[in-house]
């Protein structure tokens, strides 16, 4: 009781505190960039017919603004639920985010099909954070992510990740794998770290859960 109490409480908690981002992301990134366009457009009304070479100057500058806007709108909506994790699920977004990485990260997936969105938003952002860690703080030259589930015992999605480099990860010194623990434990997963002095890293994160659709 004690232990769901507690997931239940972050579970309130962490969207509370995503919503937050999300309305100061907008306050300070589209909504900032609309507002100067909407300016630049009045004093370009004003500007037209007296000095129409400062209201082209003006129209350029609001055609900016205007772009953007739109990228920051993009990286929202990329940073809530990328598109790639929406259409094409778990598997595929997680190679497309070690791509993304400026170490080589060998992946490995093995799924049967689709999880529950909230399973693989959560699965994601942990992948993320972990490969991102990897590259930020390992000073590794290879990592190794492991996707699979088995249908053993009502269902186990398994992602291990794995880096060469210096170890020493520790959830009490910073915010982002505490974070992923806490957001696993929203489903009753877990994560356990093993991360001696001199390295190698391995995270394994287990989500208990069934695919939705097969693939
Ligand atoms: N793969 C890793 N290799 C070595 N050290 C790591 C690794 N991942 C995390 N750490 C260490 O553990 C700390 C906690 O990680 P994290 O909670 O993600 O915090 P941060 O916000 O600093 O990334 C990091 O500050 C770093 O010192
Ligand atoms: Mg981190």
């Amino acid at each position: 009781v004690e232990q769901l109490y507690e997931t239940r409480h972050d579970a309130v908690d962490s969207s509370a505190a995503e919503l937050r981002r999300i309305e100061r992301d907008l306050h300070d990134g589209a909504q900032a960039r609309l507002v100067a366009m909407g300016m630049s457009l009045g004093a370009i009304e004003a500007l037209v017919e007296r000095d129409p070479a400062r209201a082209k100057e003006m129209i350029a500058q609001a055609r900016e603004n205007s772009a953007e806007a739109l990228t920051e709108l993009r990286d929202l909506v990329r940073g809530i639920h990328p598109p790639v994790l929406a259409e094409r699920g778990l598997g595929d977004a997680a190679k497309a985010l070690a791509l993304r990485m400026a170490i080589p990260v060998e992946v490995d997936v093995d799924l049967p099909g689709r999880f529950p969105e909230p399973v693989e938003s959560a699965a994601y952002f942990a992948v993320s954070e972990v490969l991102t860690n990897a590259a930020k703080h390992a000073g590794a030259e290879r990592v190794w992510l492991d996707i699979h589930h088995t249908a053993a015992d009502g269902g186990m999605l398994r992602i291990a990740v794995t880096d060469d480099g210096r170890g020493g990860a520790d959830l009490a010194k910073g915010s982002g794998l505490a974070g992923v623990e806490r957001r696993l434990g929203q489903f009753d997963g877990i994560l356990a770290l093993n991360s001696p002095p001199g390295g190698p890293t391995m995270i394994t994160m287990e989500i208990p859960c069934r695919p939705t659709k097969p693939a």
